[in-house]
Formats: structure tokens, sequence, C-alpha cells
């Protein structure tokens, strides 16, 4: 972490595509702080920069221009290599269509990573198990990712997320595939994890998630256009006693992050 104790910096941060008539500024000059501990719900319009400004914070992506910082680490430009491994350390990304590998249990979902990131086949195996229990998947270690409810699958996703203990965990639409009541247990969770001091970072369309958070960023064309704190957040409603406990240090990626093997 840098002196300013920020998780998360961006400084003219920029992310284009496409060249003359067809360029698009999907990320416009964004500057940004998230100290550790914050909630942050990142709002905005369908096409506005959003999930391009999560890849970019989370080191999924490369700026066109612009400087980011994740953990205290310059990530616009070290080696893929070297971003790979900050990034399976550091982020834990949560995806609205959950990603889960669908040949694979619920707890082998989980472990994966942990195995990626060179833990032993009984760490990974323990800490799975503890992840999906706080959860309230200790029944559904052995399902398939088809045998699972939306909810039940967000869940499992979420504890992938977060097996190898990251400093942020990067949500893109983490409800928007979700009824009412997985929406609900979904908050609970992070409500759980922000309890616990865990730096959270939530795209969302659906106002009573970013209604939740410390603070709301809204986006329009890639920048953005209002920064909101809310007076302590409203809590995620109520939580359950997450026991995963503080101290969260060290991630994964999204899928390619999955694979990305060794140091
Ligand atoms: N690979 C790409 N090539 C060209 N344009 C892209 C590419 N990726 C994103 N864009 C454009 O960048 C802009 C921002 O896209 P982004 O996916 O970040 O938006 P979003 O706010 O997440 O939208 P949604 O709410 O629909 O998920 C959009 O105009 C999109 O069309
Ligand atoms: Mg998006």
């Amino acid at each position: 972490m840098n002196e300013c104790g920020a998780v998360l910096r961006a400084r003219g941060l920029c992310k284009e595509h496409g060249q003359g008539q067809a360029l698009v500024r999907a990320v416009d000059e964004v500057d940004l702080d998230v100290p550790a501990g914050q909630t942050l719900a990142v709002t905005g319009p369908s096409g506005c920069g959003k999930s391009t400004l999560l890849h970019l914070l989370g080191g999924l992506e490369r700026p066109t221009r612009g400087e980011a910082w994740l953990a205290g680490r310059r990530i616009d430009s070290v080696s893929e290599r070297a971003l790979a491994r900050l990034r399976r350390r550091s982020v834990g990304f949560v995806f609205q269509a959950f990603h889960l590998v669908e040949e694979l249990s619920a707890a082998e979902n989980v472990e994966l990573p942990a195995l990626l990131a060179g833990r032993s086949p009984r760490a990974a195996r323990r800490r799975a198990a503890a992840l999906l229990e706080q959860m309230g998947l200790a029944g559904r270690a052995r399902h398939l990712p088809w045998q699972l409810s939306g909810g039940q699958r967000q869940r499992v996703a979420i504890a992938r997320a977060l097996v190898n203990e990251p400093l942020v965990l990067l949500a893109d639409e983490p409800t928007g595939n979700l009824d009412t009541t997985a929406t609900r247990e979904v908050l609970r969770l992070f409500e759980d994890l922000r309890s616990a001091g865990q730096t959270l970072v939530i795209v969302t369309h659906d106002e009573r998630v970013a209604a939740t958070a410390d603070r709301i960023v809204s986006m329009r064309d890639g920048t953005f256009v209002d920064d909101t704190r809310l007076a302590g957040g409203t809590g995620f409603g109520g939580g359950t006693g997450f026991a995963g406990g503080t101290g969260f240090v060290g991630g994964t990626g999204r899928l390619d992050g999955l694979i990305e093997l060794g140091d």
C-alpha cells in the first residue's frame, strides 16, 4: 500500500477503443483513491465504462494512458508476469455470470485458485470448506454449478474470489442475474465482508446495492459525474457474523487469472 493507504489508486486513467471516427473513450481521465476498508459502488448507464474501469483497476486490462496502482504498486507499466502475480495475490473478481467451471464441484471451484497460487491440496481444501461454510453452502460443496441456484452459484463465486484472501474484491453486477431473495443473500455476505474490513468495489445498476456502500461514484461517458460519501453506508441488510476475519492478503484473477500458472 502507498503512503495514503489507498488499496486502489488511479491518475488520469484512460482506455480507448478503435480509432478516428470509431474512437470510443471507455474510461476518460479518471482519478480515484479507494482506501483500505472502503466499500465503493460504481453506477451509471450501460456503456458508460464501469466494467472497463473495474478491469483497469484490477489489472485485467491495460490503460491507454494514465497511471494505476494496486496495493501501492504501479500496474499500468509492469510486465504481464508481474501483473498476473500481483493480481492473483491482491484481487478477487466476481462477475454477473458467475464464471464457475462447470465440470468442477462447488468446492473444487473454490479450491482451484488456491492451488494455482501454490497452496497445498490440503490447505486449499480446508480453506474452501471454511469459506463454503461461511457462505452457508457446506451442504452443497460436492454439487456441480448446474445443480445450484443462481444465488448459491454466486456465493460459490464469491468464495472462490476470497480463497486467496485478496486485498480488494471487485464485483461487476454481482446481483445482476439474481432474484430478490438471492440478491439479499449476496448483500448480506458483502455486509459481513465489509464488517471484516474487506475493501470492496461493486459495479451495479441496482440502487439497493449502491445504497449500502460507503461511497457511490456515478459515471457518464467514461468520467465521474458524482462522488457521494454516504454516512457510514446503510449496511448490507444485517451481518450474519462472517468469521472469515480480517487480514485479507493475496488474491486471484478472473477466469484467465485462474489459469495463470507459476510466478
Ligand atoms: N473491446 C472493445 N472494443 C470496442 N469498444 C469497447 C470494447 N469494450 C468496451 N467498449 C466500449 O466501451 C464503452 C464502455 O464499455 P463498458 O463495458 O465498460 O460499459 P459498462 O458501463 O460496463 O456497460 P454495462 O452497464 O452495459 O455493462 C462502451 O461504449 C463499449 O461499447
Ligand atoms: Mg459492464
